[in-house]
């Protein structure tokens, strides 16, 4: 009790501290980022009472450090703009004492469950390690008691790494997935747990696996249907890079399958693909909206790099909400949720360009979109005053290749694009963060960038396009 006083009185502070201060040199304009603090996965992502949830890992005490996992929360009626609004679950009892790690909601009849991982290290005071899964309720959205019977789940046959339970209702039984570490720390998998309550679960099946030689821990696993098939979503540690993919040091990706409710079976259809090719998207987080919907976030950092920004009091940001549909040869396409367009409220520029035709972004953030009727090669140059932070982004139409440079250690995210539709290109550019859409969303790239001063969207050498536009987030004056 005395540790959530003294946090809870830490954070109005900090709270006040920042709102009056905060360094806005790369704070997103657009994009969820903490008050201040630490912030990593997005986690209970839902549509309550007409509003939008993110709850998200957070740590309040500092911005440096992952540190003890809370629930930080926010919500949206648009899921562009966001208030902020108290720390929802703390870490204050034995089960959860050292993070409240990540997990989801499940809305139903006007309450919010949320399922998150208790987490336990081994300590001087603590002889055990391991993680536990609970709930917490929310019937007002703001205040979250913890569940009387908690924990609700300890699984001795898959300790000490089972975590970030996604929970869904389907046909009256309820259905939950599970990330594992098996076979002492080396291979991942993802169990399937079923109930009839909420709060007793059995386990059913062992979902999918590594057989050894894609990762030693899954993490942040789900399951969801578009158009009868399956997308099992997953972040997978401790994947070797192949070429050009798997570059980051964990992935976020999917496969696709067919799965039977009865039998539990999951038949799979495709190998693993990446859904973002950028060097910042991990840890996804699904919802499925009153319109129908399926909507997927992802943390845009990552736990590789330490961003200047944490210098600033605040660290991490998610992405743009994306809406996922299934192409017929079964590949996620990721299109901009149609709110985000309210955003972008001043035209800079319409019209055809050339190579060297440059435009200023204010307030360092917009949206540029580039469109060319025939195939072509398309250079296009995100650039500051600190010209070590450049972004090159260039498409080679020969070999079918977009390489996205950020200079730096690191600099070069490659991939195949292979366009469906049109030729295009949207950026979302926010003060520290790129966001890439090739076509009509078949290829993204999400990466951080910390530019200085204005920043200024410049057409490359021998880029000719036959559309490019430029909007920035301010009115026009
Ligand atoms: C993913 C993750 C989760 C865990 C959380 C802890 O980034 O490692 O598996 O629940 O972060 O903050």
């Amino acid at each position: 009790m005395y540790i959530k006083t003294a946090t809870f009185l830490l954070c109005v502070f900090l709270g006040s501290v920042s709102s009056c201060c905060v360094n806005g040199r790369y704070y997103p304009r657009y994009h969820l980022s903490p008050p201040h603090g630490w912030m990593n996965d997005p986690n209970g992502f839902c549509y309550f009472k007409g509003e939008y949830h993110m709850f998200y890992q957070y740590n309040p005490m500092s911005s440096l450090e992952a540190g003890i996992a809370h629930w930080g929360h926010a919500k949206s009626k648009d899921l562009c703009h966001w208030k902020h609004l108290d720390l929802a679950i703390y870490p204050d009892q034995w089960y959860d004492q050292t993070g409240v790690f990540s997990g989801s909601a499940l809305v139903e009849n006007d309450v919010m469950y949320l399922y998150y991982t208790g987490n336990v290290n081994l300590t001087d005071e603590m002889p055990f390690e391991g993680q536990f899964q609970a709930l917490g309720i929310s019937t007002d959205g703001v205040h979250v008691e913890k569940y009387k019977d908690n924990p609700i789940m300890y699984t001795p046959n898959h300790q000490p790494h089972i975590r970030d339970p996604k929970v869904w209702e389907h046909d009256g039984s309820y259905y939950m997935v599970l990330g594992n570490a098996y076979d002492d720390y080396t291979k991942g998998q993802i169990v399937m747990y079923e109930s009839s309550d909420k709060i007793n679960w059995q386990e059913v099946t062992i979902l999918y696996k590594s057989n050894g030689s894609f990762g030693y821990m899954w993490e942040c696993p789900d399951l969801f249907e578009i158009d009868g098939k399956f997308v099992l979503l997953f972040s997978p540690q401790g994947v070797k890079s192949v070429g050009d993919m798997y570059q980051n040091l964990y992935q976020a990706g999917y496969i696709v399958g067919e799965f039977d409710y009865d039998t539990h079976s999951f038949t799979i259809l495709t190998e693993f693909r990446e859904l973002d090719h950028g060097h910042d998207f991990y840890a996804t987080q699904t919802m499925k909206d009153p319109s129908g919907r399926r909507i997927v976030v992802a943390w845009a950092s990552t736990w590789e790099y330490a961003y200047p920004e944490r210098a600033d009091g605040w660290a991490g940001m998610l992405t743009l909400p994306r809406t996922l549909t299934l192409t017929k040869d079964l590949r996620l396409i990721q299109t901009p949720i149609r709110e985000i367009d309210q955003v972008f409220r001043r035209r800079l520029y319409s019209g055809k360009a050339s190579a060297g035709k440059t435009v200023a972004l204010p307030d360092k953030a917009g949206k540029v979109e580039l469109k060319w009727d025939t195939p072509r090669n398309i250079k296009v140059v995100i650039e500051s005053q600190n010209e070590c932070q450049n972004v090159v982004i260039s498409y080679d139409h020969e070999d079918g290749t977009i390489t996205l440079d950020r200079g730096g250690d690191d600099a070069i995210r490659r991939t195949h694009w292979d366009p469906r539709g049109h030729l295009k290109w949207t950026i979302f550019i926010d003060a520290s963060s790129i966001e890439l859409s090739c076509g009509d969303g078949e290829v993204w790239f999400t990466s951080r960038f910390f530019p200085e001063g204005v920043v200024s969207v410049r057409l490359g050498e021998d880029t000719c396009v036959d559309k490019f536009t430029v909007h920035s987030i301010r009115r026009t004056t």
